[in-house]
């Protein structure tokens, strides 16, 4: 979603902006614009698609150089459809205050309003620009700015990430969060603010995350931080771990194409530590201290969203078949206003690639308001979500760039299998039973290269179905939560209609779209309902449906109903959803890339959302 970046320092800033908004790229976004405090003046640049058109317009201007301090800012459109005007930053109608902002001001139409009446004129149909004049307005009053963001952000009501500039204080810089995440880099003789520490690793590593209600003066050499209330608050400096080559594409044409074959490493990488394969045992650090509260809990639930949420439906399975626990699966979006019955005996993960997702964070409160014990399945290191949980894991995935998720995906799977098996074992399964189940898992990474390496067929079959106009994708048990994936990924970046379904249940519904036309991709391992799913093949079959099938390598009999078959390795213990996923994810990939569609950064859509 939005994308924040902030420079004060000894440099020129409008390079900086601009670097750290492309790497921000890929977290969707449909305008973007700078501001800049030169000589006590503050300039501005905004322009509706790409940062690209942006740079072309301020890139080697004479109007862009020469400034002390600037912001960029990404813009994914709430309030106000997504053109020049409406793209960040704001300012107010002085010209003295310009703001950059992620997420929603919820109490703006009154605070409008209110300004109008004060005689404030507005530019844009946005929320934010709400803040550029309240900030100005108390500024009449205030002495300096960080007092006055203070003052207006006590009145405001929603969730923000937001830098603020001062044409008249060119040294400072305001940063303020509440509900979406805003990290502060730490250089020599300066300081870049941002959303995402992939705008800030190019120039240091040390880095301040800020936590809700907290606001920060910065200024070159040196930064203050308190609450909005003004209780001061003595920050800690941490080191980000995450490398600059992990966040570039490194030869691959799309970042999803290289996440989707860094998969046998990152999937390897969650387990590193964990898995002691021939004990039959796994080891969790961070879930250790609540080990008794895992192995008595009365029920498990899994909470996530998109992606996350169909690795939940997978590790419903997992749990209730090999860990023999009671498992609910829910969208954080339902969960977190339905007055969940849910109290101590109750564990509750909640499963998030970004750990910032707006709708799981919210989820998370409302069960830990409730006393369950709240525990996080998550990938982005430092992250919101895992520092409000109990405890948790993370999957170490690494940075996922391309908006689709895939790596984090596979990785969220195997973090369910490892929590699985060491439940399972605490319960008492038999060292034998668990050494089946530790070796199958550590047997996945071959398993996910083997698929991995037929990517030049699924890219011919790609090119077969790319005019296709609609795609049924069907799996039961562990694989129907696969087939809902594979729909997901598909029309997430080739914009063609798909939908997911339980196999058997095709016949009450999706069956009537069967014709010619309609290809069915089937997730068909031979598993003890393979038979059951070949009767489904018969029934789209007699209707001269067009059958891919995704089968195992030994399966003969497939090849007589499927006009086409994708082989993957055959894979126990509920963990072939990590391996039967991969070709649905090949598919989805060239599918767009023959479409041409703008693979990373589909329409529409974001890499973390941040807002209701
Ligand atoms: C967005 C992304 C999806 C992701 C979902 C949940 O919709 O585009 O890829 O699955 O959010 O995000 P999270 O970061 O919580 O896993």
């Amino acid at each position: 979603m939005c994308g924040i970046v902030g420079y004060l320092g000894f440099r020129e800033p409008l390079p900086i902006i601009l670097d750290g908004l492309r790497r921000l790229e890929y977290r969707g976004y449909d305008s973007a614009g700078v501001a800049l405090n030169r000589n006590g003046c503050i300039t501005v640049r905004k322009s509706a698609g790409k940062v690209a058109e942006l740079a072309a317009q301020v890139e080697s201007n004479p109007e862009y150089a020469g400034a002390r301090a600037g912001m960029g800012h990404s813009r994914w459109a709430t309030h106000g459809e997504p053109n020049d005007v409406n793209a960040h930053p704001h300012v107010d109608c002085t010209g003295r205050v310009a703001v950059i902002h992620n997420g929603i001001i919820e109490n703006y139409a009154a605070l409008k309003t209110q300004l109008q009446h004060r005689g404030h004129v507005f530019a844009s149909a946005t929320d934010t620009e709400v803040l550029a004049h309240l900030i100005e307005d108390f500024l009449r009053t205030t002495p300096d700015l960080y007092g006055a963001v203070k003052a207006s952000l006590r009145e405001v009501r929603g969730t923000y990430g937001l830098v603020v500039m001062d044409a008249h204080a060119p040294e400072v810089m305001i940063a303020a969060r509440m509900g979406s995440p805003l990290i502060i880099g730490v250089g020599e003789g300066e300081h870049i603010i941002a959303s995402d520490a992939a705008a800030i690793v190019a120039h240091t590593r040390q880095v301040v995350y800020l936590n809700d209600g907290e606001v920060s003066e910065v200024r070159p050499d040196g930064m203050r931080t308190s609450t909005i209330f003004d209780v001061p608050i003595s920050k800690e400096i941490t080191n980000v771990t995450i490398e600059l080559s992990q966040i570039e594409r490194g030869g691959y044409e799309h970042f999803m194409l290289k996440e989707i074959h860094e998969q046998p490493e990152t999937i390897r990488n969650g387990m590193r530590g964990r898995l002691r394969v021939e004990d039959g045992e796994v080891k969790l650090g961070g879930l250790e201290h609540v080990r008794d509260k895992l192995v008595q809990a009365k029920r498990i639930v899994l909470i996530g969203c998109g992606t996350s949420w169909h690795a939940g439906l997978v590790g419903e399975y997992m749990l209730e078949q090999i860990a023999k626990v009671p498992v609910e699966v829910e969208y954080a979006s339902e969960y977190r206003y339905r007055s969940p019955l849910v109290g101590k005996d109750d564990v509750v993960f909640l499963i998030s690639q970004s750990g910032e997702t707006a709708d799981t964070l919210a989820a998370l409160r409302e069960a830990k308001r409730h006393g369950a014990t709240v525990l996080g399945i998550v990938n982005v290191v430092g992250s919101t979500i895992p520092r409000e949980t109990d405890g948790g894991m993370y999957v170490h995935a690494g940075p996922e760039i391309g908006v689709a998720s895939t790596k984090a995906f596979t990785s969220q799977l195997t973090a369910l299998g490892l929590i699985t098996i060491m439940i399972a074992r605490a319960k008492g399964l038999p060292r034998e039973e668990a050494n089946v189940l530790t070796r199958e898992l550590a047997s996945i990474p071959d398993k996910v290269a083997r698929v991995l390496a037929q990517s030049d067929a699924i890219k011919q079959l790609a090119q077969e179905f790319k005019d296709s106009r609609n795609f049924l994708f069907l799996g039961r048990g562990a694989n129907f939560p696969v087939a809902l994936e594979g729909a997901l990924k598909l029309k997430e970046i080739s914009y063609i209609h798909a939908e997911g379904y339980p196999a058997a249940e095709m016949k009450h519904g999706p069956i009537a779209l069967i014709d010619e036309h309609m290809p069915v991709v089937f997730v068909v391992p031979k598993d003890a309902i393979y038979e059951k799913v070949l009767s489904n093949i018969h029934e789209v079959r007699a209707r001269k449906g067009q059958i891919i099938a995704i089968a195992n390598e030994d399966d003969t009999e497939i090849d007589k109903l499927a006009d086409h078959v994708i082989r993957v390795p055959r894979t126990y213990g509920f963990f072939g959803p990590i391996v039967n996923v991969i070709p649905l994810q090949l598919l989805a990939y060239y599918i767009a890339v023959a479409r041409g569609t703008n693979v990373d950064q589909p329409r529409n859509l974001a890499k973390s959302v941040t807002v209701e």
